[in-house]
């Protein structure tokens, strides 16, 4: 008889991952998490503006943006669901922090003003402007197989579908926000899953209270992954 193989669930992949990109990121939560926090909290005078004032992202999925910018180093980012920014700006500071400042790309259909530039990162607004025309725009302007890093907080349009696979890079990272229950995170996840490009793309579940709780975030992330499985590896320490 073959000996029954290591078998390891999404959840037990989820808990390495993210335990792997929060200890990289450790020294600057230390070093520099006030001043971090402290952009993005100010962020919320931007409410002031909305056309369409709604929920933000919360501490911990902020935290969960910068450091994986910060261990992912994408050079060009695209985002479904700007709003007052808070997801924009953390993952723009984590691509600058990793000494790698590039692109970031946002959306909102429903909101028209724009975020103050706090990072050498560019971040271009598609502003009263859906995920598809903005996709439409990418590709036209050259970034077929170029984005790195998706981080959808809207959710998917029909249109968006033969457009998002040929945006991402051969080894993308989507980042799903809302990822809980039956929200926008886990429909999305539903609908990529049904395209041949991410049909067998790795999952990994946001991070777990108690992680969160050891870097001293108070409050839970929905913030969800998926990934092909080349960018998995084994390191010897
Ligand atoms: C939860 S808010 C985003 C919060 C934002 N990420 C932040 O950190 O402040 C979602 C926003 O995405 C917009 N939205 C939802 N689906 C979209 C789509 N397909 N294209 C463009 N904008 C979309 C909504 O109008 C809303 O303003």
């Amino acid at each position: 008889m073959p000996l029954h193989p290591f078998h390891l669930s999404y959840r037990h992949l989820s808990m390495a991952l993210w335990d792997r990109v929060f200890e990289n990121a450790a020294s600057m939560l230390r070093g520099r998490g006030d001043e971090i926090f402290g952009k993005l909290t100010g962020l919320e005078a931007l409410r002031a503006k909305a056309q369409y004032n709604t929920g933000s992202i919360p501490l911990a999925s902020q935290w969960a943006l910068f450091s994986l910018a910060y261990f992912t180093r994408p050079a060009i980012v695209a985002e479904v669901g700007t709003f007052i920014g808070k997801s924009a700006v953390a993952l723009a500071m984590g691509m600058d922090a990793a000494g790698q400042p590039g692109e970031l790309h946002t959306c909102d259909m429903s909101n028209r003003f724009d975020l103050p530039q706090l990072t050498q990162t560019t971040v271009t607004q598609y502003t009263g402007c859906g995920s598809t025309q903005m996709f439409t725009e990418m590709t036209e302007d050259g970034y077929a197989g170029r984005v790195d890093l998706v981080h959808l907080d809207g959710r998917l349009m029909p249109g968006d579908l033969p457009l998002l696979p040929q945006l991402c890079a051969p080894q993308a990272v989507i980042v799903l926000d809302d990822f809980e229950g039956i929200e926008k995170g886990v429909q999305n996840l539903k609908v990529l899953r049904n395209m041949e490009r991410f049909a067998n793309w790795l999952l990994a579940y946001p991070p777990t209270r108690e992680q969160l709780q050891r870097y001293g975030l108070p409050d839970g992330s929905t913030t969800a992954l998926l990934f092909p499985g080349e960018l998995l590896g084994f390191t010897a320490q």
